[in-house]
């Protein structure tokens, strides 16, 4: 390549261009900024420790440089409510923006980089066609991404606050949050010092909320007055300041997720901000535009395929950037739902905040702050009744009369094994065995209320005395031999009955003896395989209303502690709630008052003849993860009817509602809807979904995202899932089977040794 041009003098620019020049000395590189170079809006960007170490081996003058300008702090403060909670270990630094940026040119001039400031590139790119390569460097509102949207398919995402960056001279000693309440809402300050005598204040509120305040009609002089009023207590008497001049229009911004589906378009490659941001709340934008660079001079310098260098350098950044904007996510959400956290005491407040991106959690917190966790471990087990502080999956809860001993659930699982729905010895050694696995509370699977309401052949049921007498063997086993509780959960097939065993062809129809459906509305689950299920009428309704009671007085004989309605998945209750699969015109269709009709009538009728005091909860999917599904204000309606009907707890799922469906996976990636309901609405939740570590269901009970972790597949690999998360952190309180005793002394006693061995205790 003989000339390398960057758009855009920001650190993705111009550390391209650096590592460019470095690769290949003889190339012409040049950078093109519309500013001066001492030009620059915003104040000080933050690093984390770890982050540095990569940059030191791609180049070290500039790695040298920008940590030697480092401010470094390790504590995060949040104040909230009059009180200021410190966490430490955060091990953070700080620059100057504009120093960062001084290094960069300082480097590319020594390098002979040609930097041409006060130079804007128009949409013609003029003097340009004959470069080898046009690295589009241009930012968040990228002028070359616009001009090639059809190309790039970018996925702009406006968001729910506006924010204003700006500088003042007080310092902080501490990553400093603080949260301030108005007569219209929250607003909340992100403060850091990045140098001796400067730091940074990013003011923060609800699009709202702003407009409320008048904050839109108001030039930035006053916003800076109307900031300082409000945060003058944290401000130690010092101004806020501006350098937002250059902007076009208000200086208060919103934040704009971009994503692009495409990178490259001929010899222009799209890279740092233009190509994707991520949000302040995480810190990482300057981070990610220069590894965006590291990797792509990496991809491209020597290859003799560039085109194919630029693809390899696309598919590496697109999955970082998509990881990193999915945690960014987490925490801007938390941000713009602020509101719905602050019933939460100050401990637990900024735990909740410090753990919200779902990156960091109870283990890694105790490891930078043991004394901080165990202040928060000790008021958590006060809050209970407690005098002994514990890890939070050991804390107890009641609901109703229903005292589960620890957090952790085996969620239901269908075991496909019952003959006519008769649970025998495989259901008696599966629920027993997780029993005395030590969690707390053991769910059925997907029990049936008739014949024509299972799934498959094989799932258990509840129309009959011998089948309750069945399930009584198993209720009577985990109470008499375990200190768990177990619920009953009740369902209707729905759209997706009559289909195989779940690892034959799952939700396929059976080869033979069908049994005729019924759903919401007259809509196959697989487009030309299912069969079409017949609208419900008001007759099918009365008959499925009946069941559910008939059934539910069955599992109350049996002596199950707690019912579960199963209004998730896409079967016969959630096929009413979601407007995917509801497309009735009658009063149990259209409005989400409506859909919730016929379930709202099934729960009221079960509620009659089962025990008062003991608890009801339903499982929801929160999520159809498809065009036109259920959306957030559907979601908190339901949540918000099921608690005034009575329920005492929401299990809360996504998606299975339509077979189109597009789920987004990760590490308990349906936790945050459980958060949002439990916090939203105020109803005591249960996380479930890619739950699979101790660390995590700590975290989530720890920061009151959700009050029950159920966890499905990894208690099918280990019905003891609890003893060794018990054991593992040496929580030795745990109960154990007697019998089983001298396994638990052995295990501790390994895992004792092995912890010295790797120095950890
Ligand atoms: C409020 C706020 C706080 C932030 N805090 C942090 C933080 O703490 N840590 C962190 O790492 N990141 C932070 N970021 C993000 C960070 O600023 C960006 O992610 C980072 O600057 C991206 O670098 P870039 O080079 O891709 O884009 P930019 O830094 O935006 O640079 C793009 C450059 O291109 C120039 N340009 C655009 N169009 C043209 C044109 N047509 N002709 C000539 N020049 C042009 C612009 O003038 C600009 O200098 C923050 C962002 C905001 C908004
Ligand atoms: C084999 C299997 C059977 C399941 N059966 C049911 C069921 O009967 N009822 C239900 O609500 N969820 C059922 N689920 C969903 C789980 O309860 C759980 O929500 C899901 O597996 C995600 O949790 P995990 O990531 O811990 O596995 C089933 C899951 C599996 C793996």
């Amino acid at each position: 390549m003989k000339r390398i041009v960057c758009l855009g003098g920001g650190p993705a620019g111009l550390y391209s261009a650096i590592l460019f020049k470095k690769a290949l000395p003889n190339a012409r590189v040049e950078v093109y900024e519309r500013n001066r170079p001492d030009d620059t809006f915003g104040w000080g960007v933050v690093f984390s420790d770890k982050t540095m170490a990569g940059f030191r081996e791609a180049d070290t003058p500039t790695h040298d440089a920008i940590v030697g300008g480092f401010h470094h702090w390790d504590d995060v403060d949040v104040h909230f409510r009059g009180q200021r909670v410190r966490s430490g270990g955060h091990g953070f630094c700080g620059i100057a923006r504009k120093r960062l940026l001084n290094v960069f040119q300082d480097r590319a001039a020594a390098l002979g980089v040609e930097q041409n400031f006060q130079h804007e590139i128009g949409a013609s790119m003029e003097d340009l066609s004959d470069a080898d390569l046009i690295v589009a460097a241009d930012g968040v509102n990228s002028q070359q991404r616009s001009l090639h949207a059809d190309w790039f398919k970018p996925h702009i995402d406006v968001r729910k606050c506006r924010f204003i960056w700006l500088g003042t001279e007080q310092k902080f000693a501490a990553f400093t949050f603080a949260f301030e309440r108005t007569e219209h809402g929250w607003f909340q300050i992100h403060a850091y010092q990045f140098s001796s005598d400067l730091s940074t204040v990013i003011v923060e509120t609800r699009e709202e909320t702003w407009k409320a305040h008048g904050l839109d009609k108001l030039g930035t002089e006053a916003s800076i007055a109307f900031c300082e009023e409000l945060f003058r207590q944290f401000l130690g008497g010092h101004r806020l300041m501006s350098n937002a001049r250059h902007l076009r229009g208000s200086a208060w911004l919103n934040f704009n997720r971009v994503l692009c589906e495409r990178w490259h378009h001929g010899k222009l490659v799209l890279i740092g901000d233009a190509a994707h941001t991520a949000h302040f709340g995480i810190g990482s934008g300057t981070k990610l535009a220069m590894e965006d660079a590291l990797s792509l001079v990496s991809r491209v310098a020597s290859a003799s395929d560039v085109g194919a260098g630029l693809e390899r350098y696309r598919a590496e950044r697109h999955l970082e950037a998509l990881k990193l904007q999915s945690a960014a996510r987490n925490r801007m959400e938390w941000f713009e739902n602020v509101e719905r956290y602050t019933h939460l005491e100050p401990q637990q407040f900024t735990y909740s905040l410090l753990t919200a991106s779902q990156r960091i959690g109870h283990a890694n917190l105790k490891l930078r702050d043991p004394g901080y966790v165990d202040a928060m471990e000790a008021e958590l087990a006060r809050r209970c009744g407690l005098t002994e502080a514990r890890p939070p999956m050991f804390l107890p809860l009641r609901l109703g009369s229903m005292e589960l001993v620890n957090r952790v659930v085996v969620s239901p699982m269908a075991q496909y094994s019952a003959r006519e729905g008769l649970p025998d010895d495989w259901h008696l050694m599966h629920y027993g065995a997780r029993a005395v696995g030590g969690a707390g509370l053991i769910v059925t699977e997907m029990t049936c209320i008739a014949p024509d309401a299972r799934i498959t052949p094989g799932c258990t049921g509840l129309w009959s005395g011998e089948q309750r007498d069945a399930w009584k063997r198993i209720v009577d086993f985990v109470h008499q031999r375990s200190p768990a509780k177990i619920a009953l959960q009740l369902g209707h097939a729905g759209r997706k009955g009559s289909t195989q065993l779940g690892w034959q062809a799952m939700d396929h129809p059976l080869p033979g003896n069908n049994w005729p459906l019924v759903s919401a509305s007259p809509i196959p689950y697989l487009a030309g395989a299912s069969q079409t299920p017949r609208e419900m009428n008001e007759a099918d309704r009365l008959r499925v209303r009946g069941e559910f009671v008939h059934a539910a007085r069955l599992g109350s004989e049996a002596g199950f502690d707690m019912l579960e309605l199963h209004m998730a998945h896409g079967y016969l209750l959630a096929s009413f709630l979601s407007p995917l699969t509801n497309m009735r015109r009658d009063e149990y269709g259209g409005t989400v008052a409506n859909r919730l009709r016929f379930p709202l009538e099934v729960i009221e009728a079960v509620r009659a003849v089962w025990p008062a005091d003991r608890p009801v909860s339903v499982r929801i999917s929160a999520r159809d993860w498809a065009p036109g599904g259920l959306e957030e204000a559907d979601v908190m309606a339901i949540a918000g009817a099921l608690k005034d009907a009575g329920v005492a707890l929401i299990s809360v799922s996504t998606g299975q509602t339509v077979a189109e469906q597009q789920p987004v996976y990760g590490r308990m990636w349906q936790t945050p809807y459980a958060d949002m309901i439990r916090n939203g609405v105020g109803i005591p939740t249960l996380a479930v979904g890619n739950i699979f570590e101790a660390d995590h269901v700590n975290t989530i009970v720890g920061a009151g995202r959700a009050d029950l972790c159920a966890i499905a597949r990894p208690h099918l690999a280990d019905p003891a899932w609890t003893l060794h998360a018990a054991a593992s952190q040496r929580y030795s309180p745990q109960w154990w089977p007697e019998p089983y005793l001298p396994g638990k002394s052995q295990l501790e006693h390994h895992l004792e040794r092995a912890a010295v061995a790797v120095g950890a205790v």
